[in-house]
């Protein structure tokens, strides 16, 4: 099977090396990919935003499956130029990618398929908004209602950043989401959805704030580890039916079936899981370390999606351990991050690439914000950390910066509910 794989980071090397373990995969491609994912597959400089650029590509490469892991392009309707063109694809048509990529249309399904979730308000003037503020928080919880990498979050105490940032979206013509704030530590839940069949892949936590005691601004993910020790026996169960399933059944339901990814971000709250959030696609960095443990062939696993057989594949296989990933930021990340720094150490084991490029000398330099996933895994969760923190020790990047603590709380039992 050749693969076609659209992206760029840590998520996509992530793919492309469980695609590489498959031995039903004979030919990796990436479109762009980055310095890390040209060791695995070969890059094409392709816009994968693009759907005519990327339609070309596949025909090009004769590709069997094109697996299609960030959201613009899905938003953008690149799935549905490759189904077109008669491709097996792995990503939701445009139609069902908007359970991410429209803050209102994921609140009418989950509102109309019973789904939990935060009371929400859109504030689309200045006008409006000091009024919409005093009918929320303290703890206020303010989203850019558009596709912002996880950037566009703020969650604070203090109302005057979170009018600043509302102000600051609405400045830049994008409308605002007010939502109430849901308690609880919060589970990051990938499900394999093709109409209404859903497998589950093993929970995991992501880290979002950039700092060490989740101190500092929400980034798109510094560190995850998964499973999640803390998470009682049959709540994995419980979100696939009370949340992922009506979700799906609602999608069908539209005309708009789900094939693909489908992220569900929940707080466990004391009366159980409520959405905070869905994506319509792997979510990075969890991806990274969810991967590591799956031993099921990857390419059928996607393929089985692509091709709407995913309620004859047999149960999915797991190493019985834990993963951990901690993000290597680039300095000033999440602000504009500084590149073009030389990489050391940036080619081990368990080392992802994300924000790296080749320079004019073949040396690989930073290119973006989150410039390495690190990768760990053991037999518990501080093996796994130990390992993780270990291979990070041997990579060096100029002013990079990185959480010491990803499943610290959990490894230590801080975690309950
Ligand atoms: N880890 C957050 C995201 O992928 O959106």
């Amino acid at each position: 099977m050749r693969v076609l794989v659209i992206g760029s980071g840590g998520r996509e090397h992530a793919l492309l090396l469980g695609l590489d373990r498959d031995p039903s995969v004979t030919e990796l491609h990436a479109a762009p990919g980055n310095a890390g994912t040209a060791s695995l597959a070969t890059n094409h400089q392709v816009d994968g935003a693009s759907a005519d650029a990327v339609v070309a590509l596949a025909r090009e490469v004769a590709a069997d499956l094109v697996v299609i892991g960030p959201e613009v392009p899905l938003v953008l309707g690149v799935a549905d130029a490759l189904r077109d063109a008669g491709f097996a694809v792995f990503g939701p048509s445009a139609q069902a990618a908007q359970i991410e990529g429209s803050k209102a249309f994921a609140k009418d399904v989950m509102a109309a398929a019973g789904v939990k979730t935060a009371r929400a308000e859109i504030v689309d003037s200045p006008a409006e908004l000091d009024a919409a503020l005093d009918r929320f928080g303290p703890t206020w919880v303010v989203k850019d209602d558009g596709l912002a990498a996880g950037k566009g979050v703020v969650v604070t105490a203090d109302r005057a950043a979170a009018r600043a940032h509302a102000a600051d979206c609405l400045e830049n013509g994008h409308p605002v989401l007010l939502e109430s704030f849901l308690d609880g530590p919060e589970v990051s839940l990938f499900c394999l959805v093709d109409g209404d069949t859903v497998v589950p892949l093993l929970p995991a936590q992501d880290h979002k704030r950039v700092g060490d005691d989740d101190q500092g601004p929400n980034t798109g993910g510094m560190g995850a580890y998964t499973p999640l020790p803390w998470l009682p026996d049959g709540m994995v169960d419980q979100i696939v039916d009370d949340v992922v399933r009506p979700v799906a059944a609602e999608l069908a339901e539209r005309g708009t079936p789900f094939s693909g990814l489908l992220y569900a971000g929940l707080a466990i709250g004391a009366d159980g899981p409520a959405v905070v959030e869905f994506n319509c696609r792997f979510g990075d960095p969890e991806t990274q370390a969810v991967l590591d443990l799956l031993t099921s062939p990857l390419g059928e696993t996607l393929n089985a999606v692509a091709t709407g057989t995913l309620d004859t594949l047999p149960p999915l296989q797991w190493f019985d351990g834990s993963a951990v990933v901690v993000v290597l930021a680039a300095e000033n990340y999440p602000g504009t991050p500084r590149t073009g720094d030389t990489i050391t150490g940036a080619s081990g084991d368990g080392v992802l690439h994300a924000g790296t490029k080749l320079d004019a000398d073949g040396h690989i330099v930073s290119s973006g914000g989150r410039v390495l996933s690190v990768v760990g895994r053991g037999k518990d969760l501080a093996e796994a950390r130990a390992q993780a923190y270990d291979r990070l020790a041997g990579v060096k990047l100029p002013g990079s910066h990185y959480r010491t603590d990803i499943g610290l709380a959990a490894e230590e039992g801080r975690i309950s509910l």
